[in-house]
């Protein structure tokens, strides 16, 4: 396995790897050669950021992740192998997902569930302030709750990554548009937009924004 520029990810063969915080765990189905996780593109947003050359990866060895849409944990595992001494407060409103995430986070330290909508930041206001955020979550609403997410908890000079859907927030506007109306929404709010990626060919009509508070 080579090192990459992205911190504790490793590339072998065109693919890309993180090593396991736990030996031997397959947490969804992905190859794993010597203790080393594929990230799976198709799989991950932020993944697929990884596969499109994203710019910033501003993961270390003990960074503290808000993660909201935590879903079961795919990404969030290979982000629990990317910061072992960090910790990710990962956010998740389908109580059944919830359950199936909190399975995994009991072999993973480092991992914190915390069933509740990503729209109502109150509801988890012990979460301290943090060097990330991520959101992946496929609501109408996700640039606000994104936004009100990176004012309570992004530290200042920190990132926050926001994955779009379009269709989920207007299925008749072009993904164009709708990815315009984004950027004016994060840039009237004071944010910088310093990233945008289109995650095709893993995701369809989904783009990746990194902004920096
Ligand atoms: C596309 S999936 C996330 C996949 C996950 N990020 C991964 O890569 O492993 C979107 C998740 O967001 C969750 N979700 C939707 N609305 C939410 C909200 N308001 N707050 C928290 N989670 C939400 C859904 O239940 C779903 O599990």
């Amino acid at each position: 396995m080579k090192e990459t520029n992205y911190f504790n990810v490793f590339k072998e063969g065109g693919k890309f790897y993180t090593k396991s915080l736990v030996p031997g765990q397959n947490v969804y189905g992905e190859q794993v050669i010597n203790d080393y996780r594929e990230w799976v593109p198709e799989r991950s947003k932020l993944g697929a950021g990884i596969y499109k050359n994203m710019r910033t990866f501003p993961f270390k060895k003990d960074t503290i992740t808000l993660y909201l849409g935590a879903s079961s944990g795919t990404t969030c595992s290979h982000l629990s192998d990317v910061c072992p001494e960090g910790i990710i407060f990962a956010v998740e409103i389908s109580p059944r997902i919830f359950y199936k995430f909190v399975e995994l986070a009991k072999t993973r330290n480092n991992l914190n569930p915390i069933l509740a909508s990503a729209n109502t930041p109150e509801k988890y206001a012990f979460v301290p302030l943090v060097d990330a955020v991520f959101q992946d979550i496929s609501q109408r609403d996700q640039v606000k709750i994104f936004l009100k997410n990176c004012d309570a908890f992004l530290k200042k000079n920190s990132y926050g990554f926001l994955v779009v859907k379009s269709r989920s927030i207007d299925v008749t506007k072009p993904p164009k548009i709708i990815f315009e109306q984004v950027k004016k929404e994060l840039l009237s709010h004071g944010y910088k937009i310093i990233d945008e990626r289109g995650l095709q060919p893993y995701e369809k009509d989904h783009r990746m924004f990194t902004i920096i508070k």
